[in-house]
């Protein structure tokens, strides 16, 4: 595992911006995992100066994206769909037909896990998944829990989640209490993992993850076992870890 201590959340998304665009420019077809949340927003910035500037073409690049809130359509502005649309597709060249993400309207839960499942295999892997981490170290929207989940499923968010992401809600009542997730067996998957975090409210779950007990009550402690992961974060985010003497 490497870890990255970068100054803060500038320097973290100019980072992950350029290990995700030597990814696209070494394999042009790559199959990126991707991440909504505030933690990419700065990283999807800067892939599209990029792309702006010339430097990087999405014309060949597949996207799968992590997960999405059931009960909401993708012309929701809180819907997941709506956030990769606004923050990085519709300003550079992916084609939308190769970017994919859980259909938050499908009532038939299994009917959408198996059709996401499928997708991952179509698509032959992702090359470079990209991770924030929750405060209670979920990864997608893998909660803490008894087990490490396999594929697709559908979650009930936590009460800490909720909470987390109320903030980009009108009220705390308007957020979804479910979602369709990546399972953490499929996030395992991926070739190469790169987990981004930044400020002190990521700094315990980060301290566990990486170092602490593999264990689903912290679900991002799993990136331990992969061979290929690297994580971006700022100096508060790894406060912790720095604190005790372990990086
Ligand atoms: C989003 C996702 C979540 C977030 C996590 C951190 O697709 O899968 O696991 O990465 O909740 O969210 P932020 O970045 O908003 O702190």
């Amino acid at each position: 595992m490497k870890i990255y201590k970068v100054k803060d959340y500038e320097e973290m998304s100019r980072k992950a911006a350029n290990i995700i665009s030597a990814q696209i420019i070494l394999k042009p077809d790559s199959v990126l995992g991707l991440a909504t949340g505030s933690s990419p927003v700065g990283t999807y910035k800067v892939l599209i100066k990029r792309y702006e500037k010339g430097d990087l073409d999405f014309s060949r690049v597949r996207s799968i994206n992590l997960d999405e809130y059931k009960g909401l359509d993708s012309s929701n502005p809180e819907s997941y769909a709506y956030f990769m649309r606004h923050n990085l597709f519709d300003h550079v060249n992916i084609l939308q037909e190769n970017t994919y993400i859980p259909d938050g309207t499908e009532e038939d839960i299994d009917r959408e896990c198996d059709r996401y499942n499928s997708i991952y295999r179509q698509l032959g892997g992702v090359d470079l998944q990209l991770l924030g981490i929750g405060n209670n170290g979920h990864i997608g929207f893998n909660e803490p829990s008894d087990s490490f989940a396999k594929e697709t499923h559908c979650v009930k968010l936590s009460e800490s989640t909720i909470q987390a992401n109320a903030r980009f809600f009108d009220s705390i009542d308007e957020v979804p209490t479910h979602a369709y997730t990546t399972g953490i067996q499929s996030i395992m998957k991926a070739r190469q993992i790169l987990l981004i975090a930044n400020g002190e409210g990521k700094a315990e779950a980060l301290y566990k993850s990486l170092f602490g007990p593999i264990t689903p009550q912290v679900p991002a402690s799993v990136l331990q076992l992969h061979d290929n992961v690297s994580i971006v974060a700022d100096e508060a985010a790894l406060s912790l870890i720095t604190d005790k003497g372990l990086i």
